[in-house]
């Protein structure tokens, strides 16, 4: 693994007051990286800001809806307070939707998930892409998940094989090649996909989006993320990784 990890380094972690997003701030934080901290909710984002302040990081909160326009213009406009440039940008944020069959499911239902869990992504990583494109080594680091790979949705010793939904995993679909499509388009800046879980183990990390019923820690599912997030100059650019190495797409 390349790293990086001067001081001056920014990242801004989207969903990122519990959960994944939250250790992915507290591992970084670590680092002595300058961390901010996106959360939907003010109150929700000042009480983990708090505890990863006490930590000993730095952190500052940053109020971000990634379904909002307006929100994402603000969160903006916060960081430029901080900061001339944004080394990393992690699009954690994600929407499960309700698990609805196929044949009930509506439009309504999907685009909510797809507001959060496809245009959130965009909509972020548009606005941030001048402080992206100031930083010497920029990365994004798209969260996806194992249900987004083709390859382990139609392999039937997957769990997810006999999940039927629609919304979460098209949406994450969505997200692999949109990341695939920027990796191309922007080769100076690096784009890559991290799943949580181990996809050969068939584990996921325990959060509240599976009422904790993941056998990996918090911990275990940043590893992926936090390894893309730290990728040197030399790093890759277009791939899709769980923290055992390279998913298949
Ligand atoms: N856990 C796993 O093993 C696993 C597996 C595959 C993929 N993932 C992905 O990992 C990412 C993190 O999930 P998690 O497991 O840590 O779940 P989590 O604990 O439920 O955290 C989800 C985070 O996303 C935030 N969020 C949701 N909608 C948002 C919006 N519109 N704007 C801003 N933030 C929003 C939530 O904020 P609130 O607290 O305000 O709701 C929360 O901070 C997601 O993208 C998920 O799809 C997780």
């Amino acid at each position: 693994m390349d790293v990086t990890n001067a001081e001056q380094t920014t990242v801004l972690i989207t969903g990122g007051n519990k959960g994944l997003g939250f250790e992915t701030a507290r591992r970084l934080g670590e680092q002595g990286w300058t961390i901010f901290l996106g959360s939907r909710d003010e109150g929700r984002g000042r009480t983990a800001a708090a505890k990863l302040i006490a930590g000993g990081a730095n952190v500052v909160m940053v109020p971000l809806d990634v379904t909002s326009d307006e929100s994402v213009a603000n969160a903006v406009r916060l960081v430029r307070e901080h900061t001339d440039w944004l080394d990393v940008l992690i699009n954690n944020a994600g929407a499960p939707g309700k698990i609805i069959a196929p044949a009930e499911a509506t439009v309504d239902e999907i685009h909510s998930v797809y507001d959060t869990n496809v245009y959130g992504p965009i909509r972020v990583t548009h606005a941030l892409l001048p402080l992206l494109q100031a930083a010497e080594n920029p990365r994004v680091v798209m969260v996806s998940s194992g249900g987004s790979s083709f390859a382990v949705v139609t392999d039937p010793g997957q769990p997810v094989s006999k999940m039927h939904e629609l919304a979460y995993s098209s949406s994450k679909a969505a997200l692999n090649m949109i990341t695939v499509r920027y990796a191309q388009a922007l080769p100076n800046i690096k784009f890559n996909i991290a799943t949580p879980g181990e996809i050969a183990n068939r584990k996921f990390a325990a959060t509240d989006m599976n009422n904790h019923t993941g056998q990996l820690t918090v911990t275990q599912g940043t590893d992926s993320i936090v390894r893309l997030a730290m990728t040197g100059t030399d790093g890759p650019t277009g791939t899709f990784i769980d923290r055992l190495g390279p998913v298949a797409w």
